[in-house]
């Protein structure tokens, strides 16, 4: 079939109001926009403004009436623990109903926010879903996150109510929630006002008195009681969610998301992008503690009555490399969508593919990654062994739905290995130079977007319209800019090869090595410090921690250099993947001082470089280079 995204693209170029107000008809509106865009609401603008809704609504209410209630809308798959859950729409939508109401009866109402720390269990999907059907904001934390990350959170949304489990589990540990939630109040300066504590079999949560509710004892009571909660009317410009990232500092962004443009935008990429047909199932094996787990974990395919699939697992050692071989052809799903970390790892242990023959995949059509750039190697094993299109696409946490992909449902445009192919509607993509004039196709520079963004994408940052125009707008006028560089080529490909802050992509975990050196720099024996993401043969990046002591310390500098690794574990998590950290003598920096982390980058991943002009003293990058080949990371 030959692509229709050509004309549908210039169809929305050409009429951009009347392109999202056509895809605004597939959703049930309590009151319809007054005006599609309005340029003078908020940072950029707003869409839909005037319209009232409600998500949870659209994500459930309406297929149960319109005939899914028996269809299941949710599969609880736990390879990790060995349980499995089917909900149906009906069972999901009682579940949220429910749990909407033990909500409401801790005080929980319209705007306010609530926390959800929580693994990969479906009551994290259903807490968020509760959150959505009463008005309330919920801001999911990553279970990798440590107290205070999680502190920092609940002070900058400064959340009412906690809602998390007992546990986590992670291959060979139990991961005990409950006392970094304590911990994380401790530190705190906002006390939430209530937690409930969904008790799982694998660890039991002590609870404080007053503060802490059972979630199976108070959704017991409101059933007993025959409490379910209503659909809150919320503006389309209201809050959903905020979802913090990685900023350049200790201190996150929070990314809001509004109501009526994100169910818009999500409902038309079932269908255009994934080109996935309602009923069907899709599978987006992430976490929701990031992006694509609130987008397409919950959101958008329930939005558009597709099964989706809630995996608490991992590609590899969950138990082995076959299990999403396994959970694709039991649960029929049609498309899968992953990062590519995820496939490196299962490339590595079943380098042949020979699990996958041991499972029946004629249900499985499409591969989708993202998270990190597709490396043509890892696309191209994919595409030999699942013989289907394997897509790569780009997008943030900011724009919460791709900004360049291959739309499948318009009909597939030619891959090139190592781009995520062509911009979506609603998405302008330019390439700059640093004076904000246009590079010639296949040069390099910042990839940029003219304002306004489509529906869908952050309106702001919570709390924070200052923030969010001195990080993304103001270094290109009447640009959103992506922080992400590449180049873009005759056929309007783009190519995204890095960022150009300081943020890292670990295991498609997005981390800001600025917030790991501000942990680092703590450290009483540290005078001063560089974190850096070198290359990984796995995760793509890993951080790694250059560290110069304090004069006078004579400690062994391993023992530093230890303490310095529990540090960053204990204050960011262990999802910072922060292992490698080294004692050097001096850092390299230019004469005004600034330290030269792109060079010392360049040597650790063994790639060419030319020696910085404005290098103060040449000789440290030797004295750099032989403290990484001592530990093996430069040869
Ligand atoms: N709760 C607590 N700890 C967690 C966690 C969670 N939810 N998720 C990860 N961690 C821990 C891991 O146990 C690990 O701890 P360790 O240092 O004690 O081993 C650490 O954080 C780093 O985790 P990760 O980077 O995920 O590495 P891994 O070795 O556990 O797994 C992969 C590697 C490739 C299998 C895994 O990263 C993966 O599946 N990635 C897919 C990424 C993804 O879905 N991204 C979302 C965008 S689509
Ligand atoms: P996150 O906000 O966690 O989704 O991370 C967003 C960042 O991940 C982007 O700014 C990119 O740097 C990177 N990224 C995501 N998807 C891709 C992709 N397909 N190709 C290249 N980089 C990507």
């Amino acid at each position: 079939m030959a692509s229709r995204y050509h004309e549908v693209y210039n169809s929305w170029k050409n009429d951009p109001e009347g392109f999202w107000a056509e895809a605004a008809k597939a959703i049930d509106w309590v009151k319809p926009a007054d005006k599609i865009f309005d340029p003078d609401a908020g940072v950029y603008g707003h869409w839909f403004a005037g319209a009232e809704c409600n998500t949870c609504y659209n994500c459930l209410d309406r297929h149960v009436e319109d005939g899914r209630a028996d269809q299941a809308a949710l599969i609880y798959d736990s390879p990790i623990t060995g349980n499995k859950k089917t909900y149906t729409y009906a069972e999901l939508l009682d579940e949220v109903q429910t749990f909407g109401a033990v909500l409401q009866d801790l005080g929980v109402g319209k705007g306010d926010r609530v926390i959800l720390y929580m693994p990969m269990i479906a009551q994290a999907a259903i807490a968020m879903l509760a959150c959505a059907r009463i008005g309330a904001i919920h801001s999911v934390v990553f279970g990798g996150f440590a107290a205070n990350e999680l502190a920092t959170r609940i002070d900058d949304s400064e959340a009412k109510a906690v809602v998390t489990a007992s546990c986590g589990i992670e291959p060979g540990r139990v991961v005990e929630y409950k006392p970094l939630l304590d911990e994380a109040i401790e530190l705190s300066n906002y006390k939430p006002a209530a937690c409930v504590v969904y008790q799982r079999e694998q660890a039991k949560a002590s609870m404080i008195e007053g503060r802490d509710h059972d979630w199976a004892a108070c959704a017991e009571a409101a059933r007993a009681a025959g409490k379910q909660a209503d659909c809150v009317t919320v503006a389309a410009t209201d809050p959903l969610y905020i979802l913090y990232t990685s900023g350049t500092t200790g201190q996150p962004k929070g990314v809001v998301r509004d109501n009526g443009g994100h169910m818009v935008a999500l409902h038309w990429t079932m269908k255009n992008l994934y080109g996935v047909d309602p009923g069907e199932v899709f599978w987006a094996a992430s976490d929701v503690g990031w992006v694509v787990g609130h987008s397409y974990i919950v959101y958008a395919p329930l939005l558009t009555g597709n099964t989706s699939i809630l995996f608490e697992g991992k590609p590899v050692g969950t138990p082995d490399a076959g299990v999403f071989w396994r959970v694709i052809s039991e649960h029929n799903v049609v498309a899968l969508f992953t990062a590519p970390t995820a496939f490196r790892a299962i490339k590595k242990e079943d380098p042949n593919g020979d699990l996958i023959r041991n499972y029946d995949l004629s249900c499985f059509r499409t591969l989708f990654l993202a998270g990190e750039r597709a490396d043509p190697d890892t696309l191209e094993w994919a595409e030999a062994q699942l013989k289907v299109p394997v897509i790569d696409h780009w997008w943030q946490t900011e724009t919460g739905w791709a900004i360049a992909a291959n739309p499948v449902g318009l009909g597939v445009l030619p891959v090139k290995h190592g781009s995520p192919t062509v911009a979506m509607p609603g998405y302008g993509l330019e390439v700059l130079d640093e004076s904000g004039k246009e590079v010639p196709r296949g040069e390099t520079g910042s990839i940029a977007m003219p304002l306004p963004l489509p529906p869908g994408c952050f309106p702001t940052l919570w709390q924070n319209d200052e923030r969010c125009r001195e990080s993304y707008l103001t270094e290109y006028e009447g640009y959103y800019n992506t922080a992400d560089a590449g180049f873009m080529d005759e056929d309007g490909y783009i190519y995204v090869m890095a960022r150009t802050d300081d943020i890292i992509n670990v295991a498609g975990h997005r981390l800001s090595t600025g917030g790991m050196e501000e942990v680092v720099a703590a450290h009483p024996d540290v005078a001063e410090c560089a974190v850096i993401g070198i290359a990984d043969k796995l995760k793509g990046q890993i951080p790694a921690g250059f560290l110069v002591l304090n004069a006078g310390v004579n400690r062994d500098p391993s023992e530093v250099e230890g303490e310095v690794i529990k540090l960053v574990r204990e204050k960011i998590g262990p999802v910072a993947a922060f292992k490698i950290a080294l004692a050097v003598q001096r850092l390299p920096k230019t004469r005004s001082g600034k330290i030269l982390r792109g060079t010392m980058r360049c040597i650790a991943d063994g790639q060419e470089y030319k020696m910085p002009a404005t290098i103060d003293d040449p000789a440290i990058l030797g004295e750099i280079t032989d403290v990484l080949k001592q530990r093996g990371i430069a040869s």
